[in-house]
């Protein structure tokens, strides 16, 4: 009977290590994938929407400036553009800007206007 559990409790410990391990590893994943993110935000920010709304977020003419605006009302905004449920006069340019966004992509672009 012991001598049937002895290599069982064995092969546990060695499953939960390698389960640590594996942890580590994804969080390790995890924390780049999120740093790469974020440039890339910064990055899709420049080439995509600086051009209307400066790259410092200042806006410029009749394009609303982003500075100052919080994450959560940026997300906000470009989750309603992208489902068209948000209004405005010039909706239509953001609906076309926003429309192929993903909701990760959108997240990453929020926190990088908030933080302009
Ligand atoms: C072609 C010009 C143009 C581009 C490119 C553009 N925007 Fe806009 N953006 C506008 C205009 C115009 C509005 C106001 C639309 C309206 O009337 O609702 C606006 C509105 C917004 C708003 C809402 C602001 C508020 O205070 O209500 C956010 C947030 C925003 N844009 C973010 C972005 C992001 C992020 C990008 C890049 C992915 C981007 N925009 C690209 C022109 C542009």
């Amino acid at each position: 009977m012991n001598a049937t559990k002895q290599p069982r409790a064995g092969a546990c410990t060695k499953i939960s290590v390698r389960g640590g391990l594996v942890l580590t590893f994804l969080l390790i994943l995890f924390a780049a994938f999120a740093g790469a993110s974020q440039d890339g935000a910064a990055r899709h920010f420049k080439k995509q929407c600086a051009g209307c709304h400066g790259e410092d977020g200042s806006g410029s003419g009749s394009t609303p400036a982003l500075r100052g605006l919080a994450a959560e009302e940026a997300q906000a905004a470009l989750l309603g553009y992208r489902e068209r449920t948000r209004e405005g006069s010039r909706k239509a340019i953001m609906e076309r800007v926003v429309k192929n966004l993903s909701d990760e992509e959108i997240k990453a672009l929020a926190d990088h206007v908030a933080g302009l």
